[in-house]
């Protein structure tokens, strides 16, 4: 083993970044903190995405709340995923106690209480703002997967959606799904003979397949508003990124709901954000805590898709940072997309822990300074085994790290902080109101009357309209009616995105 001296000169020249970087802590050998050898993670490789990984109670979530605010001031949005419901303190300042007093010291730098900007926000009844989306921005391939259907039931989902698109119906959520599926397998079969058929076996495939999907509570999800994913980069006066708390305290008996949930918001911000190129400085850091419930019960084809999210939202300048106990609960394909790895002291209980700490240790680089098997049992809370890229993308010294304590409340909200939170929103209520207005649902059920004045259908559509048909629904009419408003022209646009499957249809 070389000496202490030799360690701080390895880090101290490693760790030399000359652009931007977040403090992570001070380096430790032989398990005690060296202090001022600072271990960082360079601004440009935040992109790189992440894993955090170690027992529970190792020190995980402090991890990311270190990360998040750290981002947070400088500039970075944050979007966190907050499953446990223990990261909402990250909206009041921190104080000081002796244990940070101590760790501070250890490290040798400065430690202030901050209060960064929070946005609360959920996708069940969870208090925040909500986040929906609606079924025609899903789109088809997506939609198909979330339901793990075949490529025969697929096709049908098509049919359902080209249908929808060429009566300019609006499928806001899975209600208008069921109505529109239910009408082209009975009274509007002549409809889409054009398209193909619809057996009743395949449609009640799909029935059955929603129904399963709406008991996890997706029908809460889907709709309206849908939500502006730019919205997720505000910062506040002070130039801090905010950071986006999305409580999933109700996801844990929920997976398929969870994966459907970040596929679709990955997908999004992958289709409206713009491209950096991978040199940028990030965007948007987005943290997954309790990262194995997305891959829980996923299956192969979304694990493809997530795979290939996770390689081309790097250009958008967005890292995603997966957190959970053992790396082996991530898939191999997209672990080994992964640069920063925060790991956490593992715990050696049985047979199979000490094999998958036998193949963590094996997964390090090489280093003279550590037994790594033995230091990922032997690491004391607050610490971790840091292996990040340097500023050239290339690996940084494998560091041991007493890691910097957050500077905001390492405790929750109280009930009525978060009501504060969301009341102080200057856009959760636009999110909250109810709309539900006309959509597929409402023109198949003939809810709407035909409009009395006879104006031009809308510029946009280029597509013929069928007039009466034998199910006699004047859809024509109904068209006009609903062209009027502003916003529907908008969902009517954003049908040829879902259709195109912009990301999923074409990205392999
Ligand atoms: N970086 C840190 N600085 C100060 N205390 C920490 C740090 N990391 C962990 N702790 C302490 O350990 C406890 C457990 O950490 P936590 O992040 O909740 O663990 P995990 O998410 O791995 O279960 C925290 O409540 C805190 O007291
Ligand atoms: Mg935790």
């Amino acid at each position: 083993m070389s000496s202490s001296e030799d360690f701080k000169k390895a880090i101290d020249a490693g760790f030399n970044f000359s652009g931007d970087s977040i403090l992570l802590g001070t380096a430790m050998y032989d398990k005690t903190a060296v202090e001022k050898t600072p271990v960082r993670l360079p601004l440009s490789m935040v992109n790189r995405h992440g894993l955090i990984a170690g027992a529970t109670g190792t020190g995980k979530t402090k991890t990311i709340q270190h990360l998040a605010e750290s981002l947070s001031a400088k500039g970075v949005s944050v979007l966190l995923m907050d499953i446990k419901g223990d990261l909402s303190g990250i909206a009041r300042p921190g104080t000081e106690n002796p244990k940070i007093t101590e760790r501070i010291q250890k490290i040798g730098a400065e430690w202030k209480p901050t209060q960064v900007p929070v946005e609360l926000m959920s996708i069940s009844n969870e208090k925040g703002l909500r986040l929906r989306a609606t079924v025609s921005e899903f789109g088809p391939v997506l939609l198909s997967k979330i339901l793990e259907l075949n490529e025969n039931q697929q096709g049908a989902v098509t049919i359902v959606f080209k249908f929808c698109d060429d009566h300019q119906m609006p499928l806001l959520d899975i209600k208008d799904f069921r109505e529109a599926l239910r009408y082209v397998t009975s009274e509007g079969k002549a409809q889409i003979k054009e398209y193909g058929s619809i057996s009743p076996a395949t449609s009640g495939v799909i029935m059955r397949k929603l129904l399963e999907l709406e008991q996890q509570g997706a029908d809460n999800f889907f709709g309206e508003k849908s939500f502006e994913v730019n919205d997720l980069l505000r910062k506040d006066n002070n130039g801090f990124g905010y950071i986006n708390v999305i409580r999933l305290c109700d996801m844990q008996d929920k997976p398929k709901l969870f994966s459907t949930f970040m596929l679709c918001l990955l997908a999004e911000v992958y289709a409206k954000f713009p491209e950096l190129g991978d040199r940028a400085q990030p965007k948007l850091a987005i943290f997954i805590d309790e990262a194995h419930l997305i891959f829980r019960e996923a299956t192969k084809a979304l694990m493809d898709q997530m795979e290939t999210v996770i390689k081309l939202i790097r250009s958008k300048g967005v890292g995603v940072y997966f957190c959970t106990q053992i790396p082996g609960d991530i898939p191999d394909n997209i672990l080994s997309q992964l640069g920063s790895k925060f790991q956490h002291a593992m715990r050696a209980f049985t047979a199979k822990d000490r094999t998958s700490i036998k193949l963590v240790a094996q997964n390090y680089p090489e280093t003279a300074f550590y037994k790594t098997e033995s230091l990922l049992t032997e690491m004391g809370i607050g610490e971790a085994l840091v292996a990040v890229l340097d500023e050239k993308g290339t690996p940084a010294p494998l560091a041991h790290t007493l890691l910097f304590p957050p500077t905001t409340r390492m405790d929750i909200l109280t009930p009525e902080e978060q009501d504060q939170i969301v009341k102080s929103s200057s856009i959760a209520a636009a999110y909250n109101e109810e709309i539900d207005r006309m959509s597929a649902y409402e023109m198949l059920t003939k809810k709407i009357s035909a409009p009395a004045s006879e104006e031009e259908a809308p510029s946009t559509s280029k597509k013929t309209v069928v007039k009466e048909d034998d199910g006699g629904i004047d859809i024509a009419g109904t068209i006009k009616a609903v062209s009027k408003n502003p916003i529907v022209k908008q969902v009517v646009r954003d049908f040829s995105r879902g259709l195109l499957g912009m990301l999923f249809g074409k990205s392999r």
